[in-house]
């Protein structure tokens, strides 16, 4: 028998008993053993389902020999690393959704738990739901993969579609979406892009083998200053706002270069028709080219299902432990690369837009326009000739 506790009882710890419980012989089946959920920890006055122990105390979890996988999904870099690291030297696996932690230390728990003979294992921490880490560390292990890019955060995705579909500004999205319950209480994390990037760190990993060092390094830039007019500016051109994660591999292999940003998504790219809480990322490797995953990115059932997956794997032995990048891994440059963007300007600009060769679109009482490829410099420095541009949003091709 293999014993569950889960540590942090919130929507996705629920998920994960109920799951273990709703779906018991599947899971029994897929782990050739039994799998039961022993104790629901949390500091809030939960009820637990019966045959499962309630705690506040860590130390239960840990003194029970039948404990032998740990659940975190605490969230946070404060008491989900303590516990996890002590699960971890106590010769427990851990499974985790908790994608902060992982981008913050993930190389030092990974490294533990291999030195103890165990697992950590995060296939929920990306894309919710969606098989996306381990598909693309064992199925697309033989590429040299290049590049990534995704819609990761299935809040800003929905707040974004609703503002395509509503005609609403982004405050009034926000509003309506806290008050069904849609996004957090403080929706930080997710409208200013760093959820979306901790995940890209997550991501770049399991592509390109690099160490999950800091990712406040990969330039960010949420949807908080995405308006009406960006809209109707991706709109002019046949297109959507969507906020990117994208990754790039050098052609030396020794460095690796990205940003979340809000994008024009042309319609022929296959993102463009990825709403709401969606996500879907797309991986390229060099012999199998474009993969594309997709499902649902968030939310109680979506993520139970990836976090009980680890489980089972853990129970078949898949997965002895996540395997560190080995040799060198790429460094993350915040070179200052080439980038298309669609911007807006007054109408007088449009003599000097056509100059520059920018294709140019009516939009309000002004005009949207893409830019060529230019560096961040480039691009500011052309502007100084055009006033009143806009915040520009990069294009994704
Ligand atoms: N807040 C996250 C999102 C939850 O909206 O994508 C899933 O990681």
């Amino acid at each position: 028998m293999i014993g569950v506790a889960v540590m942090g009882c919130g929507v996705v710890g629920c998920g994960v008993v109920q799951m273990l419980i709703k779906n018991k012989e599947e899971v029994r089946r897929a782990a050739g053993r039994d799998v039961a959920p022993l104790y629901m920890l949390d500091i809030r006055d939960i009820a637990a389902p019966e045959g499962v122990k309630l705690t506040r105390d860590v130390n239960d979890i840990l003194a029970d020999s039948a404990v032998n996988v740990v659940v975190e999904t605490i969230g946070g870099v404060g008491a989900a690393y303590d516990f996890t690291k002590r699960a971890l030297e106590s010769g427990r696996h851990v499974v985790t959704s908790n994608k902060e932690l992982v981008a913050a230390r993930g190389d030092e728990l990974i490294k533990l738990a291999a030195g103890r003979g165990v697992s950590y294992l995060y296939e929920a921490s990306v894309g919710g739901g969606i098989p996306v880490l381990h598909p693309i560390t064992r199925c697309l292990r033989a590429n040299r993969l290049t590049g990534v890019d995704g819609i990761v955060n299935g809040s800003t995705n929905y707040l974004l579609t609703q503002m395509r579909d509503q005609g609403v500004s982004f405050p009034a999205a926000l509003g309506e979406a806290k008050r069904l319950g849609y996004v957090e209480a403080d929706p930080a994390a997710d409208v200013e892009g760093w959820d979306a990037r901790r995940k890209l760190a997550i991501l770049a990993n399991a592509c390109f083998g690099s160490r999950f060092d800091d990712d406040a390094k990969i330039p960010t830039a949420g949807i908080s200053g995405v308006t009406e007019a960006d809209m109707e500016a991706a709109a002019a051109f046949g297109g959507a706002v969507k906020l990117i994660t994208h990754a790039r591999l050098s052609d030396s292999g020794d460095s690796w270069t990205g940003w979340v940003h809000p994008a024009f998504v042309p319609a022929a790219h296959p993102l463009y028709g990825v709403n709401d809480v969606f996500n879907a990322i797309i991986a390229h490797g060099n012999f199998v080219g474009d993969v594309m995953f997709y499902g649902r990115g968030a939310g109680r059932e979506p993520t139970a299902s990836a976090v009980v997956g680890d489980i089972v794997e853990i129970a078949r032995g898949v997965s002895p432990a996540a395997v560190p990048p080995a040799g060198e891994a790429p460094a993350f440059s915040a070179a200052d690369a080439p980038i298309r963007r669609l911007a807006r300007a007054a109408s007088d600009a449009r003599e000097s837009l056509e100059r520059l060769g920018c294709p140019v679109r009516p939009c309000g009482d002004g005009l949207a326009f893409l830019a060529p490829a230019l560096t961040r410099a480039e691009f500011s420095a052309a502007c100084q000739e055009l006033n009143g541009l806009s915040e520009p949003l990069y294009v994704l091709e």
